[in-house]
């Protein structure tokens, strides 16, 4: 099935980071919302957003070739015509091929936690992450970072409890 979503995917709703800065207007033949999502795994959450947000665009970002093919096969048995697929660093993609304050959300769902200390630098989140994030972000858009590792959550509020033009929305601030 990953084979064939790359084969028969691929073609249709791959992006290459080498093609640089891209108009999304003119990749989805239409302005819509626009959400980003970094190293969406398998693809299911972003599989099931775009099924129930036919109105809105996607680009998901993952370097994990079969998390690429699977999200592929399942847009094109889903026939899904809104979401676009980079199979690369999408640190990279963010920094080369989006335009500056033009996402309405960027989605970090459960990173990888890197749970050993002396790992911690190898982590997403970091101050220029959020630099990053908020330059391509619209005003007023959204990144959404969800996590079920306990310290990672905390440190993910510590960096970005100091990150320039950031509000926390969580209803607790927590
Ligand atoms: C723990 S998994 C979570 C996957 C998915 N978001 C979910 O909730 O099931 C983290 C994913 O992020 C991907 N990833 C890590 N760093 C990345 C990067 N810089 N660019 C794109 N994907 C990345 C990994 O390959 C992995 O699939």
């Amino acid at each position: 099935g990953q084979q064939r979503g790359l084969e028969q995917g691929w073609p249709k709703f791959g992006l290459e980071i080498e093609n640089g800065l891209r108009d999304f207007d003119e990749v989805f033949g239409r302005s819509a919302p626009r959400t980003f999502e970094i190293g969406f795994g398998m693809g299911h959450s972003t599989l099931e957003m775009a099924a129930a947000a036919p109105d809105q665009d996607f680009i998901g970002v993952e370097v994990h070739k079969p998390g690429v093919g699977a999200l592929l096969s399942g847009l094109v048995s889903q026939k899904l015509n809104n979401v676009r697929v980079h199979s690369c660093d999408a640190l990279e993609v963010l920094r080369d091929c989006v335009a500056d304050a033009s996402l309405d959300r960027v989605l970090l769902f459960f990173p990888d936690p890197w749970h050993k200390s002396r790992h911690h630098k190898r982590r997403i989140v970091q101050p220029a992450f959020a630099e990053l994030v908020r330059s391509k972000l619209k005003i007023g858009g959204v990144l959404h970072m969800a996590t079920d590792w306990e310290p990672y959550a905390e440190y993910m509020l510590e960096v970005m409890n100091v990150a320039p033009g950031f509000r926390n929305l969580a209803e607790d601030g927590r």
